[in-house]
C-alpha cells in the first residue's frame, strides 16, 4: 500500500501525465485535486495519443477508479466532450467519479476570464481562458455553483436568479459584452447535471474507505509548483494549489495518509503564458528545445500556444523540492537534449543591481526580474537516448548531467523518461517504495 502525490515541479507541462499513466498500473484510485480544463495532459499508449484536460490520466487502465476531486473546477461542457471522446475510442469510464463539492465553471466565468485578460494590456497573465480564475474567485467569495447544485433544480434556479444579474453588470458595464440569460443557463446546465449524475458522489468518502482498506492511491497534480497561487511566481500563476500540500485539501484527505511525493521535471524548462523565466532562451537554442526532429513539440496542449523554452534551473528546482517535500524526481524529455553540443544548467542567480549571488530563491518582491542566471556548462552527449532502458545504458555525459541535477537539488532521480511512449522509461529506483527522503535527512 502506498499513497503517492505526483506533482509538477516546474511551470506545468513537465510530463506529469506520462508519469501518472506509468504509476497508475498499480493504483486502485487516481485522483485529480485541483485545477480544471486549463490542464492539458498527454499520454501515448500503443500508438494512440490521448489528451486529457479534466479526467485523470489513470483512466486508460481498466479497473482503476478515477476521480475529479473537491478542489477542482469543472466545466461540464468540457467534461462531457472529454467523456464522449473516451467512449468513442472504446475506453471504460464506469469507474469515473466527480465530487459533489467541486465547483462548476459557468459561461459567465469563461466570458469574464477572456474579457479580463484582454483588458489587462501589459499586465496580462496569459491565462488559458478556461474560466479558472473567475470560478475560484466565486468559490472564495462563497457565491460559486457546485456540482451538487446541478442536481437540485430549485437551489440552482434561485442561485442563478440572484447571480446572473450581478454578472451581467460586470459583462455589460465593465466589458461592453451582451448580458446572459439566467433561464437559458439553467436549462443548459441542469441538462449537463443530469448527464453527469451517474458520476457525481462524495469522492472523499471513497478515498477514506480505500485508505482503510490499504489500497494504492495516486494524487495527480495539474499545472506546476511555480504556478501555485501561494508559492508560485505571483501574479503569473493559476488560481489553485498545484503543489503537494494542495492534494490533501483538494482531495479531502488528511496529510497523514500521504506516503510519497514524486516531483516531475523536464530535463530543461518550459513555460506557457506570461511571467518571469530567468533561463529562457530566445533564438536558436530556444527553437532547438521547442523541436523534436523537424516537428514543433513544445506547444500548449490546451491552447496550442508555443511554449517558452530554456535551460534547467536549479534555483527553481531547489525551491520546488522545499515547497513539495519531494522524495524523488522523475526527469522527463531527456531525449530532447540528445543533439545539443553544449547543455547549460543554472546553478544560482546573480542580482544585477548589487551583484549578490543566490542559490535559493530570494524572498523579495520583484526580485525575479533582476536576476540573471549563473550557468554550469556540460558537453552534450550527441547520441540518441530513446532506446535506453537503464541508467547504465545512457551515454556517460547524460548520466553526469542527471547526477548533477540530483546533487544540486539534493533529491534522487528515480525515473528518467526518454520518449513519450510508456516503454521509453528508465526506472533507477522504485519511485513509490524508496526511503522517505525528507524524513531520513532530518533523522540523520
Ligand atoms: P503534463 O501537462 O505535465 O502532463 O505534460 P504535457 O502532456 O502537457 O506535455 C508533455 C509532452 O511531452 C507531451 O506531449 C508528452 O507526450 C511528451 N513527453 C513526455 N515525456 C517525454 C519524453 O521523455 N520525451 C519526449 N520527447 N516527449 C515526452
Ligand atoms: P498542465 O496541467 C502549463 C498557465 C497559463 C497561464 C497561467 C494562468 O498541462 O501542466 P489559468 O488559465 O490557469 O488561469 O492560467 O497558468 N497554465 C499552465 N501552463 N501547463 C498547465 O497545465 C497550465 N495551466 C495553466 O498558461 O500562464
Ligand atoms: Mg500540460
Amino acid at each position: 500500500m502506498a499513497n503517492v502525490i505526483v506533482v509538477g515541479a516546474q511551470f506545468g507541462d513537465e510530463g506529469k501525465a506520462k508519469v501518472t499513466d506509468l504509476l497508475s498500473k498499480n493504483s486502485d484510485i487516481v485522483a485529480r485535486y485541483q485545477g480544471g480544463s486549463n490542464a492539458g495532459h498527454t499520454v501515448v499508449v500503443e500508438g494512440e495519443t490521448y489528451k486529457f484536460h479534466l479526467i485523470p490520466s489513470g483512466i486508460l487502465y481498466k479497473g482503476t477508479i478515477c476521480m475529479l476531486g473537491p478542489g477542482m473546477v469543472i466545466d461540464p461542457k468540457a467534461f462531457i466532450k472529454e467523456l464522449e471522446g473516451l467512449l468513442a475510442c472504446g475506453q471504460d469510464v464506469s469507474l469515473l467519479k466527480v465530487s459533489t463539492t467541486a465547483h462548476v465553471t459557468m459561461p459567465y466565468h469563461l466570458a469574464i476570464d477572456a474579457a479580463e485578460e484582454d483588458s489587462r494590456g501589459s499586465l496580462k497573465i496569459g491565462t488559458t481562458k478556461r474560466g479558472i480564475g473567475p470560478t475560484y474567485a466565486d468559490k472564495c467569495d462563497r457565491i460559486g455553483i457546485r456540482m451538487e447544485d446541478l442536481l437540485a433544480p430549485d437551489v440552482f434556479r434561485s442561485k442563478l436568479e440572484w447571480l446572473v444579474p450581478k454578472k451581467n453588470i460586470i459583462l455589460e458595464r465593465l466589458y461592453d459584452l451582451p448580458p446572459m440569460d439566467a433561464k437559458q443557463i439553467f436549462d443548459e446546465y441542469i441538462a449537463y447535471g443530469e448527464m453527469m449524475r451517474p458520476y457525481i458522489c462524495d469522492t472523499s468518502a471513497i478515498i477514506f474507505q480505500a485508505v482503510k482498506e490499504r489500497k494504492n492511491i495516486l494524487f495527480e497534480g495539474a499545472q506546476g509548483t511555480l504556478l501555485d497561487l501561494d508559492h508560485g511566481s505571483y501574479p503569473y500563476v493559476t488560481s489553485s494549489s498545484p503543489s503537494a500540500g494542495g492534494a490533501c485539501v483538494g482531495a479531502g484527505i488528511g496529510p497523514t495518509v500521504i506516503d510519497r511525493v514524486i516531483g516531475v521535471s523536464k530535463a530543461y524548462l518550459t513555460r506557457v503564458g506570461e511571467g518571469p523565466f530567468p533561463t529562457e532562451q530566445h533564438g536558436e537554442v530556444g527553437d532547438q528545445l521547442r523541436q523534436v526532429g523537424k516537428a514543433w513539440a513544445e506547444v500548449g496542449v490546451t491552447t496550442g500556444r508555443p511554449r517558452r523554452c530554456g535551460w534547467f534551473d536549479c534555483v527553481l528546482g531547489r525551491y520546488s523540492a522545499r515547497i513539495n517535500g519531494l522524495d524523488c524526481l522523475a526527469v522527463t524529455k531527456l531525449d530532447v537534449l540528445d543533439e545539443f553540443d553544449q547543455i547549460k544548467v543554472c546553478i544560482a542567480y546573480r542580482d544585477t543591481q548589487d551583484g549578490s549571488v543566490y542559490r535559493d530563491l530570494p524572498a523579495m518582491a520583484g526580485a525575479f526580474s533582476r536576476m540573471e542566471p549563473i550557468y554550469e556548462t556540460f558537453a552534450g552527449w550527441k547520441k540518441p537516448t530513446n532506446h535506453c532502458r537503464s541508467f547504465a545504458e545512457l551515454p556517460m555525459q547524460a548520466q553526469k548531467y542527471l547526477d548533477f541535477i540530483s546533487s544540486e537539488l539534493d533529491v534522487p532521480v528515480a525515473i528518467v523518461s526518454v520518449g513519450p511512449k510508456r516503454d521509453q522509461t528508465i526506472v533507477i529506483e522504485d519511485p513509490i517504495h524508496g526511503p522517505k527522503r525528507v524524513l531520513s535527512s532530518v533523522i540523520n
